[in-house]
């Protein structure tokens, strides 16, 4: 297990199933994931088998009274193996968005995927309208590498997707700098 200032994050249990079903079927939360159709899911055994098979999956919950947030995970893509480039995904429910979770647990993972798990890059793809996703990725040291203009339909409009990423060499120096404040 994990744990941030004031989350934690562990691995998924039987029980949280629901609640990450529940999680993709609200479709303020689905629409900013998928490209897909945003219908609701019955979590099908392929449901379960992607939340599993990713790099690192794990439920996030407050930890003073343990209550579901969200999830978080890295994907190690076949092709993508060879390159330690992990894609990034993350989902709160509603309730838990504007208090600065996402932003904690994003540093946390980006550190966590260069120092422990050796990867050499973080991606994530995000829609042009997820502002609070691109301000969290930005503030983490995320850069903008690519854009598929109106790629994707979101509430009757076409959105852009914005391919980001975070290398090791751009965390190492970030630590360096942080450290040069710091003394
Ligand atoms: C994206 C998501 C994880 C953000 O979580 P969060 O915990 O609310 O994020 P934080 O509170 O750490 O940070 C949000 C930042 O965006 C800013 N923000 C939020 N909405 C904004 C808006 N409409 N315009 C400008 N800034 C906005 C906040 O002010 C904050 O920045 P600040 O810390 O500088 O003030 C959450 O909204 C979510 O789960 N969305 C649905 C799923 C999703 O979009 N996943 C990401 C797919 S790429």
């Amino acid at each position: 297990m994990f744990e941030t200032d004031r989350l934690q994050l562990r691995a998924i249990r039987e029980a949280d199933f629901e609640k990450v079903l529940a999680l993709w079927n609200d479709p303020r939360v689905q629409k900013m994931m998928s490209r897909d159709f945003v219908v609701p899911s019955g979590g099908d055994e392929q449901f379960r088998a992607g939340l599993l098979s990713a790099l690192l999956f794990v439920i996030i919950e407050t930890k003073d009274s343990h209550e579901f947030v969200g999830v978080t995970f890295l994907r190690l893509f076949d092709l993508q193996k060879k390159n330690r480039d992990a894609m990034l995904g993350l989902a709160f429910l509603p309730e838990f968005w504007g208090k600065g979770y996402a932003t904690e647990v994003v540093r946390f993972i980006v550190d966590y995927a260069f120092e422990q798990l050796a990867l050499h890059r973080v991606s994530l793809a995000v829609y042009g309208n997820n502002t609070a996703a691109i301000r969290v990725y930005n503030k983490v040291g995320f850069v903008q590498e690519v854009v598929q203009r109106k790629a994707n339909w979101i509430d009757g409009k076409w959105q852009d997707v914005i391919w980001m990423a975070v290398l090791d060499e751009d965390w190492e120096a970030s630590r360096k700098d942080d450290l040069k404040i710091v003394s």
